[in-house]
């Protein structure tokens, strides 16, 4: 008789529920991950059972929900054996005091006590009012938390609880579903393993007098996803931004880190790291033009300035013409009308292997917003659409691309 094979391990997530209104989206959240096919441990704080009951995430998830340390008739340990046996932990809806007692280190209940007894990776989906989302407290809690490693779905704005409307929203449950599918495939598991990334983010800002800056609506926040995901498939990431770093913006500390501001120190970067990167990616939305500027603060009283304006180098044409052999090269197209024309035309003056073209018309789509939609164009011009999801979806989208590019270059 031939032995059985053994039946491939189910991923086990952890979902934790932390007590804010989005937890009753956390039950779907529960379905969509078992449909997925995921063993699921619900964990609820004491304060998520009083939005939703602990027996409603029980009748959907693989094991009963579990909110105390103590008197749990399955395992005397609930914390050693739910943080060691976790393939994820997912805590959704993350709220400000939960997240504050984790960069903290705190452990006085269920969740963040699995939380230090886990070497799995964690992916918090934050969820609160506008005005809680922007407190630099919130804000430096999660820098704190990215630096250690743990992955931030950013949450998006739209109508919250009480009718208001601004940046706090859970994202929805198929969304942040479909990233735990990302981050559980075995298959992407080191896919950039000793792969040398380099990724600009974020928009140039060129000086106009000691004071003044003309500049652009990108946030980086694109390009910091891609940094964050590059460097879980494996990859060594420099990242070239002009993104604030005293906010969540802040990364993984095993990511290298250039902070700079105009366009020119942006080349100047870029063109010195790519000399040995496999990978170099142009998030960046550079100034196609900098500005001549005065080196006192223009006066009111002198009258309306005319502002001369000098062309910047182009980055990315620079990149491919002083190409390493094998080395893949990705654009970026921010465009409003056209797309699809626009973008193909970019590619072939670009000459890049891949170009992201994304409608910045479109609602939730390109700067400033924590999902994005784009079309991927490759050399054969081939166009793949990557329908609308979070910043880090998209970001494991063109990073398995560029994996099997290199791959292929390698052949
Ligand atoms: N880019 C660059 N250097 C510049 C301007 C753009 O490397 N000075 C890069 C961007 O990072 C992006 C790509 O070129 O990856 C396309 O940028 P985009 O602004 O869309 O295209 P442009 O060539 O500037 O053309 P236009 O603004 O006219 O659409």
């Amino acid at each position: 008789m031939k032995p059985s094979t053994p039946e491939p391990a189910v991923p086990r997530v952890v979902l934790g529920v932390t007590g804010g209104i989005a937890a009753y989206k956390a039950v779907e959240l529960t379905r969509r991950l078992r449909e997925a096919g995921f063993h699921v441990a619900p964990i609820l704080t004491p304060d998520a059972t009083r939005f939703v009951g602990p027996v409603t995430f029980s009748a959907l998830a693989s094991e009963p929900a579990r909110v105390s340390l103590y008197d749990d008739t399955t395992t005397p340990i609930p914390h050693t054996y739910l943080g060691q046996t976790a393939d994820l932990i997912v805590v959704a809806p993350a709220t400000a005091h939960f997240i504050a007692r984790y960069a903290m280190g705190l452990a006085d209940d269920l969740l963040t006590a699995t939380l230090l007894a886990t070497r799995a990776p964690v992916l918090l989906c934050p969820a609160m009012h506008t005005e809680m989302w922007e407190q630099p407290s919130v804000q430096e809690n999660l820098a704190t938390l990215r630096r250690r490693g743990v992955l931030v779905m950013e949450p998006e704005s739209g109508v919250l609880a009480g009718g208001d409307e601004g940046a706090g929203r859970l994202p929805e449950p198929a969304a942040i579903a479909s990233l735990v599918e990302h981050i559980l495939q075995k298959n992407d598991e080191g896919i950039l393993s000793g792969r040398r990334v380099v990724i600009s983010a974020g928009g140039t800002r060129e000086p106009i007098d000691p004071v003044r800056v003309l500049s652009n609506r990108s946030s980086g926040r694109q390009g910091h996803a891609l940094a964050e995901v590059a460097a879980r498939l494996g990859a060594t990431v420099q990242l070239v931004t002009t993104a604030s770093l005293s906010l969540a913006l802040d990364v993984r500390g095993d990511i290298e880190v250039l902070k700079v501001e105009t366009a020119a120190e942006m080349s100047e970067a870029m063109l010195s790291l790519a000399t040995l990167a496999d990978v170099v990616i142009m998030a960046a939305a550079v100034a196609d033009f900098g500005v001549l500027a005065s080196t006192s603060k223009m006066k009111k009283q002198d009258g309306v300035p005319s502002l001369v304006l000098v062309p910047t180098l182009d980055i990315l044409t620079t990149l491919v013409e002083k190409r390493r052999d094998g080395q893949i090269i990705v654009g970026f197209a921010a465009e409003s009308d056209h797309v699809l024309e626009n973008g193909l035309s970019k590619i072939r003056t670009k000459q890049c292997d891949l170009l992201v073209v994304n409608d910045v018309s479109k609602e939730g789509v390109g700067f400033d917003h924590a999902t994005n939609e784009v079309f991927l164009i490759d050399r054969d011009e081939d166009i793949e659409t990557i329908s609308l999801r979070s910043k880090e979806a998209v970001s494991y989208e063109i990073l398995s691309r560029v994996a099997a590019l290199l791959t292929q270059g390698a052949q």
